[in-house]
C-alpha cells in the first residue's frame, strides 16, 4: 500500500521503542558521543521516541509537546563535528541492525538519518 507511512510499515511505536533504546544504549558506551549526553539518557531517548514518530509519518507526538523540532537550532549547544555526525550514523546503523531492520525500508530510514545529521553539524573537525 503506497499510503502507507514508514511508520506503520516498520510497525509503530513499537519498533521505534526498540530502535531507540538500541541507539542510545550504544550512544551511553561510546566514547566520542556519551560525553556530549547527560548522564541519564531516560529523557533523551522519550524525547528520541516522540521525535521518530512523527518523523517517519505517525502521529506529530513530538511537536504536540514541545512545539516546532526546529532540530538545527537545538543541536547548537553542542559541537557536532563531521566526526561526530558519522559516529551518531554508525549507532544507528547498529540499532537498526540490532532490531532486525533491513531492506528498502531500513535503507530509505538511514538516508533520511545521513541527511538530517550532516544537516546538524555546526562545527569543524577539532
Ligand atoms: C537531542 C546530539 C543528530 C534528534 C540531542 C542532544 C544531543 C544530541 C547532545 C541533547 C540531549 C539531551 O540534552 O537530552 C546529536 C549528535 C548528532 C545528532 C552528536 C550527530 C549528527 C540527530 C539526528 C536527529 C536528532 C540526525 C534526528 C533524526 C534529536 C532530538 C533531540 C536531540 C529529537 C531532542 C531535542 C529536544 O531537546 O527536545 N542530540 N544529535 N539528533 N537530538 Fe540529536
Amino acid at each position: 500500500d503506497p499510503q502507507k507511512s514508514v511508520y506503520e510499515l516498520i510497525g509503530g511505536g513499537e519498533t521505534i521503542r526498540r530502535l531507540v533504546d538500541a541507539f542510545y544504549r550504544r550512544v551511553g558506551e561510546h566514547p566520542g558521543l556519551k560525553p556530549l549526553f547527560p548522564a541519564d539518557l531516560t529523557e533523551t531517548a522519550d524525547k528520541q521516541y516522540l521525535f521518530l514518530t512523527q518523523f517517519f509519518g505517525g502521529p506529530p507526538l513530538y511537536s504536540q509537546q514541545y512545539g516546532h523540532p526546529m532540530l538545527r537550532a537545538r543541536h547548537l549547544p553542542f559541537p557536532i563535528t563531521p566526526e561526530r555526525a558519522k559516529e551518531w550514523l554508525g549507532c544507528m546503523r547498529e540499532a537498526m541492525d540490532e532490531i532486525g531492520l533491513s531492506g528498502p525500508i531500513a535503507d530509505h530510514m538511514y538516508e533520511r538519518f545521513i541527511q538530517t545529521a550532516h544537516h546538524m553539524v555546526n562545527k569543524a573537525e577539532s
